[in-house]
């Protein structure tokens, strides 16, 4: 028999939650004479598999209340994610600007109207793909969102991309690939290549940031080619 808290980590692991209703929270007293069948069900565990849908309402309440780092204090509102919930493509950026700091939804500003372009490019519109970034609120002055702050903030993205199980992850910038990946190799360096997303078999391909190439437009082939990589890379996760 697998005891009460090992089945707990096992179930909380595979992302199901289980709530213990009071009654077996409460120590089982053995002395007790054995109560008379009653005709009320015998489980003394209330199990609730919660749905997906249920879990991203969860998770995106969790996310509007939280104050776990600086960048809460000056917010207007926080940047949870914008798409499909289903989607085999998820983009995943920086950090809200100004403009998603006061629409709260991911990459509408101008460099989100390039990102939509490049997405045209490849075929997908917005709806079809999910958005989001490294934090959910905007720091102040668009610098770089710090170590403490991403690691903060890194458990709702996992939690996301849990949710989702893309088929790809397209990294969108430097900032947004060292922190998928864990790493400190420039951005440069890591393209071209297929990472995996921490211990998953989740493809991760790296490109510029549109912000990037709206001040070097010159630079726009080498995303392009980015963008032909990762679809190769999707078409070869669709047959594994
Ligand atoms: N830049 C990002 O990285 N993310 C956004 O949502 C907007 C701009
Ligand atoms: Fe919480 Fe993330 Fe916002 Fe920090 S950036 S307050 S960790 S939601």
């Amino acid at each position: 028999m697998v005891d009460e808290s090992r089945r707990r980590q096992y179930l909380e692991a595979m992302g199901v939650q289980l709530w213990l209703s009071r009654r077996a929270a409460s120590t089982p007293n053995v002395e007790e004479p054995a109560v008379p069948f009653t005709g009320e069900p015998c489980t003394t565990v209330e199990e609730t598999v919660v749905s997906a849908e249920q879990k991203w309402r969860q998770l995106e309440a969790g996310v509007k209340q939280c104050t776990a780092c600086e960048l809460h204090r000056q917010r207007t509102q926080t940047v949870f994610g914008v798409g499909s919930h289903r989607a085999k493509w998820m983009i995943i950026g920086e950090a809200p600007g100004a403009d998603e700091d006061r629409q709260g939804e991911p990459f509408v500003g101008r460099a989100g109207k390039l990102l939509n372009a490049m997405l045209l490019a490849l075929g997908f519109q917005r709806e079809h793909v999910y958005i989001t970034n490294i934090v959910k609120c905007r720091p102040p002055q668009n610098r770089d969102p710090r170590p403490d702050e991403t690691a903060q903030c890194a458990a709702y993205l996992r939690q996301q991309i849990a949710l989702i199980k893309p088929k790809i992850i397209l990294a969108i910038g430097r900032v947004a690939a060292q922190n998928l990946l864990n790493t400190d190799i420039s951005l440069g360096r890591l393209r071209g290549q297929v990472h995996r997303y921490g211990d998953t078999h989740i493809p991760v391909v790296v490109t510029y940031h549109p912000a990037y190439l709206l001040r070097s437009p010159l630079e726009k082939r080498k995303a392009w080619q980015d963008l032909q990589y990762a679809m190769s890379v999707f078409r070869q996760s669709l047959e594994d």
